[in-house]
């Protein structure tokens, strides 16, 4: 089970790792917008330095065509390094990248997915993560939760060597339920991740039992 963030916030990141078990990063041009950082190469490289090279960084290219998404492709690697996945959306020209990228050793995460033959094609061209869009899929009138499940099933009889990366979340309850359908991984907002610890019972649970003790031992005092 991975936790990733779906953010390009330097603060958020930080944050994110000291407190949470964060294992990477994952962005695409609209979180990108949200930070709108000057230089997006230097903005990338402080993301590594914050995560370090044990934790995953994923980073989307922009062109639509094969050709393309493999020259930006080689362009992200050189900029930050060899570590980065490369986010490619599972599109016609996108899987023939991923075919390319992959023939290459290069790391792939096959994002913007909708639909269970999308991802058996990402998963078949050999993805490393692909990322079924929860919330986006579940706005189509459609259960997101059939994708993951099917998805995971086929991973798992055909043994291939690819992580679910659930991605799109508006709540808790869709990263809870991606987890048991059987995703690998799942990328949040840092806001979505941090309603885990909303719950107000957490607190006054907390509060009794701190009430108790210094009615034992004097008040304010701890344990040390
Ligand atoms: C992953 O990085 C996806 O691009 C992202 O989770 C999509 O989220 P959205 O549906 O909120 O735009």
């Amino acid at each position: 089970m991975e936790f990733i963030v779906d953010t390009v916030n330097l603060d958020e990141i930080r944050d994110a790792v000291e407190y949470m078990p964060i294992v990477g990063v994952t962005s695409n041009p609209s979180i990108v917008k949200a930070t709108s950082p000057e230089n997006f190469f230097d903005h990338m490289r402080e993301i590594r330095n914050i995560i370090g090279k044990e934790r995953s960084l994923h980073v989307q290219v922009i062109a639509k065509d094969a050709e393309g998404i493999i020259k930006e492709a080689h362009r992200i690697l050189e900029e930050i390094d060899n570590e980065v996945y490369i986010k490619v959306p599972v599109s016609y020209e996108g899987v023939k990248a991923i075919k390319a990228l992959k023939a290459e050793g290069i790391k792939v995460t096959a994002t913007a997915v909708y639909d269970l033959m999308q991802a058996y094609m990402a998963l078949a061209a050999g993805a490393d993560y692909i990322a079924p869009y929860v919330n986006r899929i579940g706005n189509l009138g459609a259960d997101p939760m059939d994708l993951i499940s099917a998805l995971s099933d086929r991973i798992a009889v055909d043994g291939y060597d690819c992580k679910i990366v659930a991605a799109s979340f508006k709540g808790v309850q869709q990263v809870r339920d991606s987890f048991n359908y059987g995703a690998h991984s799942i990328t949040a907002p840092v806001a979505v991740l941090k309603q885990i610890f909303a719950n107000p019972n957490i607190e006054k649970a907390v509060d009794d039992f701190n009430k108790d003790w210094y009615s034992m031992y004097g008040e304010g005092k701890g344990i040390c």
